[in-house]
């Protein structure tokens, strides 16, 4: 089944489209991977979500015109997907959306809003669609996150040693071979807020780790900001930008007088490489296979590197994913189990009393036809290289 998986992460700076072919072998799922898409969001629909999102407040209104402007733009993402990686044949969309509140309140979440309304992305595309994912594992006991460790789990099974899967969006998080998973704190949330800052809004982040790279680590601030109680709760646990925002950068360098630009931003690159360093320590690992946008950052990759000595540090490229379209390709493996009435959780990882089917799904234009239900779940993912002519 050729499906299209939709994301776009926390930092908003991408609507990311992943195709796959995938299908089930026995115990298997096999993932051929098709290419990817990625959809800057445009400027306008970029600072509206700016605007919008925590710790801002908003409107009903507002979050319907989100809602919809997101879902066509998700569309557009899908069409193009469809007809440059797929020869029109896709038969399947899984969309994230994108993630505007996740309501968390004393370790425990109650609730989670991913916009991008679907049925505009059926209507574009004529498939069906898979969405909103990660309610019902809340309803579930579970964080709703973090969904993509069932697939790192089925993707490193059998590999030797302890590989942990590390994901390094605008929040940083892990997966361990037992299947602990929880987000470490900010990835690059808190850089990208200071860099937006310091220029005012020129950058959205510190390009190539340019600006950490000039600065150096002031430890006062980095004292400050590892005294956030976020990071001693135990797993599984999940934060987003409602904390980790520019506010909370005000605050944390509230009287400690003038701070150059490149000092501030070198020292909050130090603040992930140590929370995702400790995090890393704490589950045993042997290697770490790591993803995300973090990864096109130099500074930030040093300085985990220096404080993970032991540890092989390898791109999820080198493992057949490529980095910056791992999580677009997880959603795709995701929306491919719901189709095929499999669960796509993994209740350790989330915390919830079981695992569960997850989404709601909109019908395509030729009504809801789905596959019939796989008999069992496969127990692990088998990446295949893409034949030529495909
Ligand atoms: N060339 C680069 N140099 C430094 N950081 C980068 C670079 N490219 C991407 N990033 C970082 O990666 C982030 C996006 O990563 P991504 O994995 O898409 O996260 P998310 O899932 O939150 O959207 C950007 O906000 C930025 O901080
Ligand atoms: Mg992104």
């Amino acid at each position: 089944m050729r499906v299209i998986g939709l994301m776009s992460g926390t930092s908003y700076d991408a609507i990311d489209a992943a195709a796959a072919d995938l299908s089930l072998v026995g115990d298997s799922l096999v993932l051929t991977p098709l290419g990817l898409v990625s959809e800057d969001y445009d400027d306008g629909l970029r600072k509206a979500l700016a605007a919008a999102l925590p710790p801002a407040a908003t409107t009903l209104a507002e979050v319907c015109r989100l809602d919809t402007r997101i879902g066509q733009a998700f569309a557009a993402a899908a069409v193009r997907a469809n007809g440059e990686l797929c020869d029109g044949r896709a038969e399947l969309v899984a969309s994230h959306g994108q993630t505007c509140y996740h309501w968390v309140a004393e370790g425990q979440v109650y609730g989670t809003l991913q916009l991008g309304q679907p049925a505009w992305i059926a209507e574009a595309t004529g498939l069906p669609v898979v969405a909103d994912f990660r309610p019902r594992d809340i309803a579930a006991g579970g964080q709703g996150a973090p969904l993509v460790s069932l697939v790192d789990l089925l993707w490193l099974r059998g590999r030797p040693g302890r590989p942990v899967a590390l994901n390094l969006g605008g929040i940083a998080n892990l997966t361990a071979p037992d299947g602990t998973a929880f987000d470490t704190g900010a990835g690059c949330a808190l850089i990208d807020a200071a860099a937006r800052e310091f220029s005012c809004g020129r950058l959205s982040y510190d390009a190539d780790g340019a600006l950490a790279a000039r600065g150096t680590v002031q430890e006062a601030l980095l004292r400050r900001l590892l005294a956030e109680p976020y990071y001693a709760l135990p797993a599984p646990k999940t934060t987003g930008k409602e904390l980790f925002h520019s506010g909370y950068l005000h605050n944390a360098l509230a009287g400690l007088g003038h701070l150059a630009a490149e000092d501030v931003v070198a020292t909050l690159t130090a603040l992930t490489a140590r929370t995702v360093a400790d995090a890393v320590a704490g589950v045993d690992a042997s290697e770490v296979i790591v993803s995300g946008g973090g990864t096109r950052n130099p500074v930030l990759m040093a300085m985990l590197t220096a404080r993970l000595p032991h540890l092989a540090l390898r791109h999820s490229d080198e493992l057949g994913l490529p980095s910056g379209a791992k999580e677009a390709y997880a959603f795709a493996v995701l929306g491919f189990l719901t189709a095929h009435g499999l669960p796509a959780t993994h209740a350790r990882s989330t915390g919830a009393r079981h695992p569960s089917i997850l989404g709601s799904i909109t019908p395509g234009r030729e009504g809801l036809r789905l596959p019939p239900p796989a008999q069992r779940p496969p127990t692990r993912l088998v990446l295949e290289s893409p034949r030529r002519g495909r």
